[in-house]
């Protein structure tokens, strides 16, 4: 037997007889000694009906065990958690930590010595990072890759920038019933994960970018036989550090791969939740994403993938022309590139796979960019004390310095009701403001940044306004929007105190966003709301996930952890 499949043996006090006993009921699986005799791979499947992006994991499961086994050691595999965007209540960033912990939890369980873990959709990689950096066992991550692009009238569409467009058009009236069920049906074309630039591409992009991920693994497509060779491979890599022991997350998920992270992120103008999982990822690890310096690297990199939202293409167009190792040579003087990776190398390996494509436009060189500045910008301010985050690359160049008269909404259940009032005393030159829409306020800090754009500004042709909030954002989304004010309105952040007519300043370049409104005027205000949470916060959960989740969350600018898995952390003041 393996180092692998004593792990762990303590249960009777008496080793021998744990041997004995697990041995036995291996066996049960048909396994030989000689298969028991191999280092273990263990493979955390993450496919569920509830989750059409992990369509593929079937047959990735097979290329990795076909990758492991041709390497001479045994593949084991185990089911995990999988969320789903869109069918994860009350939010799938509620469910994140718990998916963490689960995977985390079961690869300590079980006797394994290396893991390969296939993540993709929104938090299922973010999960896994946070796992894989605390339970620090030998890890690669397969993602399942993006979806093929859909068309309709000669255009081509992806989910889902193009489902908010068309479904704005369709608000506005520009797109009937009958068109817009028809593009329902195209939006999301095969298995795979939302192929813009959004969080799922995102963090696939960060696990290669840190070498926790095979070489043009982000981008291949969910759909083809490259996807499966990579996957095989990576059950080749993974059995090699299994045999090895290593190297381990650890040795991996260093300052300087985060680093190297964040810089790629602001060039392919990356989703604004992929800091916040980088930041949860980190401090599992005891680092911590500097908000200032993410900042600065906004300023000296600037958008390089042509993608949407910032962009015009999508995922198999970024790999067609070269997928990440390409846009790293791009970045190469950035880049820290003696980091170590799965594959035993250092990033410089993975940059010299890069293909070269004549004629591609997608990664642009950096002497003509899609944006000049990078993906994201921090901003400070009397409203947000602790930062807040603005994706500028898809936000509108006439709004980044802005100040408007404030319209409140206290929850999101207040903008569901209200936002489209025909009496709504709103103009387009208006700021909106969502609170109690944040980690603990909602809870789970849901995707609601991105506030509509009122019916009746909208079919008057209105696309895009300020709006701030406490919220998330989907990284397929545009427009000029303030998210992650930190700390949130339910955490008695600045927020809770806007008025109704208050003015509020945007000031991207200068990275401020300002309540215009006089300290004394505020404090008495703060007195007035007293202690007692504001009074659209969801009520507080008394019993199970929910309350854990509640007493335990950290802010945006912590990455929304939970206090007691980040090491040293202490209880959240
Ligand atoms: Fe799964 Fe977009 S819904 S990646
Ligand atoms: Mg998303």
């Amino acid at each position: 037997m393996t180092q692998g499949m004593r792990k762990g043996l303590t249960s009777y006090g008496d080793p021998d007889f744990s041997l004995f006993l697990r041995k036995a009921f291996i066996k049960a699986m048909g396994l030989s000694d000689d298969a028991l005799s191999r280092p273990i791979v263990g493979i955390a499947n993450t496919f569920s009906d509830y989750n059409a992006c992990h369509g593929n994991v079937p047959k990735l499961v097979e290329a990795i065990k076909r990758g492991v086994m041709l390497s001479g050691a045994l593949p084991m595999e185990f089911p995990t958690i999988s969320i789903h965007e869109s069918f994860a209540h009350p939010t799938s960033m509620f469910l994140r930590n718990l998916m963490a912990m689960d995977t985390e939890e079961m690869v300590r369980a079980q006797p394994m010595d290396a893991v390969v873990l296939i993540g993709g959709c929104d938090k299922t990689i973010p999960a896994q990072m946070m796992a894989a950096a605390s339970a620090d066992v030998p890890t690669v991550i397969v993602p399942v890759g993006p979806m093929l692009v859909g068309h309709y009238k000669g255009e081509q569409l992806g989910a889902c920038t193009d489902c908010r467009r068309l479904w704005g058009e369709h608000r506005g009236g520009r797109i009937d019933e009958q068109q817009i069920e028809f593009i329902n049906e195209r939006l999301a074309p095969t298995p795979g994960t939302c192929m813009v630039m959004g969080t799922a591409s995102t963090m696939a992009c960060m696990v290669e970018a840190m070498g926790l991920a095979l070489p043009r693994s982000a981008t291949i497509p969910a759909t083809h036989a490259d996807r499966l060779r990579s996957a095989e491979a990576s059950g080749m890599f993974a059995a090699a550090m299994a045999k090895n022991g290593g190297p381990k997350p650890s040795a991996l998920m260093t300052e300087a791969a985060f680093r190297n992270a964040l810089i790629v992120m602001q060039a392919i103008g990356g989703s604004t939740n992929g800091l916040i999982h980088l930041t949860a990822a980190a401090g599992r690890l005891g680092l911590k994403i500097d908000l200032d310096v993410f900042d600065q690297l906004g300023r000296d990199v600037p958008v390089l993938v042509d993608l949407k939202p910032s962009g015009d293409h999508y995922m198999e167009h970024f790999h067609w022309a070269g997928g990440v190792p390409r846009l790293m040579r791009e970045l190469q003087n950035l880049l820290d590139l003696n980091t170590p990776t799965v594959t035993g190398g250092t990033l410089r390996d993975y940059m010299a796979t890069a293909e070269d494509v004549p004629g591609q436009t997608v990664i642009r060189p950096r002497t003509s960019p899609i944006k000049a500045m990078g993906s994201m910008a921090v901003l400070q301010g009397n409203l947000a004390p602790r930062g807040a985050i603005i994706k500028q690359s898809a936000a509108s160049p006439a709004l980044m310095r802005h100040t408007g008269r404030a319209v409140v909404f206290e929850s999101v259940e207040d903008l569901t009701e209200r936002i489209d009032h025909p009496e709504l005393d709103v103009t387009a030159d208006d700021v909106l403001v969502l609170r109690n829409a944040g980690p603990r306020g909602a809870p789970g800090m849901p995707e609601a940044g991105y506030l509509p754009i009122p019916r009746k500004l909208a079919t008057q042709g209105v696309k895009d306004m300020v709006r701030i909030s406490d919220a998330r954002m989907s990284g397929t989304a545009f427009g000029t929007i303030v998210l992650h004010i930190s700390p949130e309105s339910a955490a008695g952040g600045p927020l809770g105190l806007v008025q109704n007519g208050d003015r509020i300043a945007l000031d991207v370049i200068g990275r401020r966003i300002d309540l215009l409104v006089d300290d004394a005027e505020l404090a008495r205000r703060r007195e007035a709301a007293g202690a007692a949470p504001p009074a659209a916060a969801a009520p507080v959960p008394d019993r199970g996930y929910a309350a854990l989740f509640h007493r335990s969350v950290l802010q945006a600018d912590e990455g929304c952890d939970f206090d007691f898995l980040v090491p040293g952390r202490g209880p959240r003041e």
